[in-house]
């Protein structure tokens, strides 16, 4: 079905919308569901954002368990990478059935592997096809198909390419776009440089939330710090998407996001009371035969910038993989940062 022959469909159910004001980038082998359980415990409003999960792999490779997700993690998007539409509909159909909140569309990832199956950032330069596989998205779920993008790939120019593909693929019934607002090089660079060398464009971005007015659009590209986020919902964005940051510095960027953002009365999450939640999660995961490292190499981060971080990072990445561990070693290690808490 081209963009002249799909009709324009009402944006589907907008139940998430609310909560994609701050969101958590989706990240390969980084936003699993342990680290989604903790950002979870931080923010109780933020969209979270699972691991990019390709269509073939569970429409084709029956890959069910890449849907496994806990009910503590609501809201949270799926995001599928395909780019066939009706693979990419029978995927969508199987992450709502799963519970899912919203299923997103990669266009936006560079990855080689990625590229080879025509999907993620090379899809910015085939607008009608990503019409076409979220018409046909949309048609399979009642929840919300969304699309995070580039503002273009190689020598593309983004001043058209990304009015364009707003407008095709809006066209398409998408109401609600994540628009990391650099270009992607989809040769010569490896994925990691395509996050930092394209330049940032914010002023682009920015220049689409005047041309559609009814689209919800959120930033995303370098957001380092909450305050840098309010800033740029201040200017106009509906949303903003952070990445490493929120990986890295999660507390920094979560624990006053449900008051700052979200418009909550305090008092603000803590990072210690997060780390005394994760216990009993911890010792399921290890009960259930998992290791303990799977789970705290997502917490590395929580006390970054604050007294004792080292000495807890140190302390978690050293012991968690060895055999044994279990959540004492999380006690211990929070002792270096609040003895008071842990004693
Ligand atoms: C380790 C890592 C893995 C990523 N995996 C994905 C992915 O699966 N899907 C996706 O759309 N973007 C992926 N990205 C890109 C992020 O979602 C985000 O767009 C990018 O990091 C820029 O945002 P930031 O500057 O806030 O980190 C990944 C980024 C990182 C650092």
């Amino acid at each position: 079905m081209t963009q002249e022959s799909s009709p324009v469909t009402e944006p589907r159910q907008k139940k998430v919308e609310r909560h994609a004001r701050l969101s958590v980038a989706p990240m390969m082998d980084w936003t699993d569901r342990h680290c989604r359980y903790l950002h979870r415990l931080l923010s109780r409003e933020a969209l979270l954002y699972t691991e990019m999960v390709t269509a073939p792999a569970l429409v084709r490779g029956g890959a069910m368990h890449l849907l496994d997700h806990a009910p503590e993690e609501h809201p949270v998007a799926l995001q599928l990478g395909g780019s066939d539409p009706e693979e990419l509909a029978e995927a969508a159909r199987l992450g709502a059935e799963a519970g899912y909140d919203e299923i997103n569309l990669n266009c936006g990832c560079p990855s080689d592997r990625v590229q080879s199956g025509t999907f993620g950032a090379v899809l910015m330069t085939d607008p009608g096809r990503v019409a076409d596989c979220c018409a046909a998205m949309i048609a399979a779920t009642d929840v919300e198909v969304t699309v995070k993008c580039r503002i273009g790939v190689d020598d593309q120019d983004p001043e058209e390419v990304l009015p364009e593909f707003l407008a095709r693929v809006g066209a398409a019934g998408v109401g609600r776009f994540t628009i990391h607002a650099r270009k992607a090089w989809l040769k010569g660079l490896s994925p990691k440089e395509n996050r930092d060398i394209p330049p940032l464009d914010y002023d682009l971005a920015r220049r689409m939330i005047g041309l559609f007015p009814s689209l919800h659009l959120s930033i995303n590209g370098g957001i380092a710090t909450l305050d840098h986020a309010v800033e740029l919902l201040d200017q106009g964005f509906d949303g903003v998407m952070l990445g490493r940051a929120a990986y890295h510095q999660p507390a920094d960027i979560l624990c006053a996001a449900d008051r700052r953002i979200f418009g909550h009365d305090g008092p603000d999450s803590t990072a210690e009371d997060a780390v005394q939640a994760m216990l009993p999660y911890i010792e399921a995961h290890l009960a259930a035969g998992g290791r303990l490292n799977q789970i705290t190499r997502h917490m590395l981060g929580l006390f970054a910038g604050r007294p004792g971080a080292r000495a807890w990072r140190r302390m978690l990445s050293e012991g968690a993989s060895r055999p044994g561990a279990g959540p004492e070693l999380v006690e211990e290690a929070l002792t270096q940062i609040a003895p008071d808490l842990a004693a």
